[in-house]
Order: C-alpha cells, then structure tokens, then sequence
C-alpha cells in the first residue's frame, strides 16, 4: 500500500515494511492451512473457526466484544487493523450492523473482501480498504462502534493512532482495542484515553492470552519443518524469530481488552458536517 500522502516520512517508512511483512504472512497463510491448523490445536475449543483470526482471538473474546460495544442494528462498525477480516465479518452478522474494515495491507484487504459473502454479507453494507490506524480516510464520527484487535500494538504512533480511532467515533460510541503490558506496570490507560477525549469505561482481563501464545509458538517450534516446507523458508523464518523473541516475555505478559466510550455531545444545536455548515454560510449571491 502506498501510504498517506501527508504521512510523516519515518512513519510512511514504517508502514511500508509493515505492509510489506504481513502481505507475505497473510499470502502463506492462505496458501496452506497449517498456519490455522496450529491455532486451532494451540486454542482448542476456545477456537472460533470460521473467524480464522491471526491474532488471539477466542469464543470469550467475541462474547466481551458483545457485550462491551452495545451497537445496535444497521449501525456502523469499524474493524480497524481488521487482517482477513473474519471478526469485523463474524460481529457484523451476529450484531446485524454495517461494516468497514480496514488494514495496511491490500493482500489481507483483498481475502476480506473474498471472504465477506461466506457471512452472508455483502457490498453496500460490508467494505473492506488499504489503510492505516493513524490515517483512516473515514469520515468523522462515522462509527457507532471500532474494534482494534492486535494491531494497535504496530502502530508507528499509537497515541495518534488512538486521537484518529477517537474522531471516526460517534459521539455515545465505544472502542474496544486489546493491548498488553508487563504484570507489574502500572499502564496510563486512563489518561491516555482522555487524552484522546474518551473515556476508559472497563479494562477485561483475559487471562488466558499469554498461556494461548506460549502454547501457539511452541507448535510454531515442534512444527518447524511442515512451516518451512508449506510456508517457504522465509515466511517460516520470521514466524519462528517472533516465537524465540516474545515466548520468554509471556510468563510477564498481561493482556486486556479495553472498553474506551466517546462522551455524548452536550445537549446543544444539533452537529451539522463541515462541510454542510460551509454550504448553509455561504450567502445566496455567492451560489453558482
Ligand atoms: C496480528 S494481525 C490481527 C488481525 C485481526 N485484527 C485479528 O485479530 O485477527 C495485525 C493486523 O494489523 C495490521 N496492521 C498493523 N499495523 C497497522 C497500522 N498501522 N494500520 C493498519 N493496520 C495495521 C496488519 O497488516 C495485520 O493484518
């Protein structure tokens, strides 16, 4: 994807590796099914299968994204980070809401969009685009809800990633995002999302994430060479690196979902868009 325009150059930087690293990881995965086979043994019958995601996402997990976003049907859900889609796919349909999701790489973009009508769901209602979590190119107070789920964590900038997740909400709305941090930090999550002008509303624990992975990358390792041969060296290599580097962090891992809220506006004339405002000031003399 080429990114933004107006991106800053080191963040522009950036998300071209980015891109560029999970084109190749979603491209492999779709190529074999031993990527999702090992998820699926690693999860047990905590998998949802259909949902296929590649982050760790479990039936508990779907059920607090239910119960936390309170959207209602034909409201607009925002997947933001969505890869292949399957959880912005599988909430649409159980919640009977639009959907856009988003991603950095056109290669996950694409498999979304294929995959959308296996839901049931299809376009107007269901869109899937390149983009980036500090730049969606939505327009503001689009959503009634975001999901961001294992993504967040990539962001070249999360602070800006989450003022721009902040200004798609509408206002009422609800972000969702997972994040992690060490046990014995003492996260700023409070702040930093009044900083973003919401509203920390509850923190889940899930205390199963960090077990789900350790078990994940030790298949990755028992099943190094299937990896290499269904997956190529490549692609086998940089799963397995990212196995060796995060496995000894996991004993220290705390993993949330955070339910961030978007105040309501005050009572007060109604928000008209700019760009509606602009049309209603200019005097009539001026109209072509
Ligand atoms: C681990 S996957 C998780 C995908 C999905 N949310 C799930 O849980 O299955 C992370 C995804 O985030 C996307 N991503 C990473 N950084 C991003 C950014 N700055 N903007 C948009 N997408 C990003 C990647 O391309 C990748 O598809």
């Amino acid at each position: 994807m080429t990114p933004a325009p107006h991106a800053a150059p080191g963040r522009a930087a950036h998300e071209t590796r980015l891109a560029g690293r999970f084109d190749a990881f979603h491209a492999a995965r779709s190529r074999s099914s031993i990527t999702a086979d090992l998820y699926a043994q690693a999860l047990g019958e905590d998998y949802p299968e259909q949902v296929g995601a590649c982050g760790s996402c479990d039936w508990a997990l779907l059920g607090l994204l239910v119960t936390r976003l309170r959207i209602r049907p034909r409201q607009v859900l925002v997947d933001a980070g969505c890869g292949t889609g399957g959880i912005g796919l599988w909430l649409a349909r159980a919640l009977d809401t639009d959907l856009v999701g988003l991603d950095l790489s056109p290669v996950a973009v694409h498999q979304a969009t294929a995959r959308a009508p296996h839901f049931g769901l299809t376009q107007p209602r269901v869109s899937f685009t390149a983009a980036s979590l500090e730049d969606t190119g939505l327009p503001d107070r689009h959503a009634h809800a975001v999901v961001c789920l294992d993504a967040a964590g990539f962001a070249a900038d999360p602070a800006a990633a989450l003022r721009e997740l902040a200004r798609v909400l509408a206002p009422g709305g609800r972000l969702a995002l997972t994040r992690a941090t060490r046990r014995t930090a003492d996260p700023a999550w409070a702040q930093e999302a009044h900083a973003a002008g919401l509203m920390l509303e509850h923190v889940d624990e899930r205390p199963h994430e960090p077990a789900m992975w350790d078990r994940l990358y030790g298949l990755w390792n028992a099943h190094r060479a299937e990896l290499e041969h269904e997956l190529g060296q490549e692609q086998a290599a940089s799963m397995l690196a990212e196995a060796h580097r995060r496995r000894p962090t996991m004993p220290d891992r705390r993993a949330v979902l955070l339910t961030l809220h978007r105040p309501p506006d005050p009572p007060g004339p109604p928000h008209v868009p700019a760009t509606i405002r602009e049309g209603l000031e200019t005097p009539e003399r001026n109209r072509t």
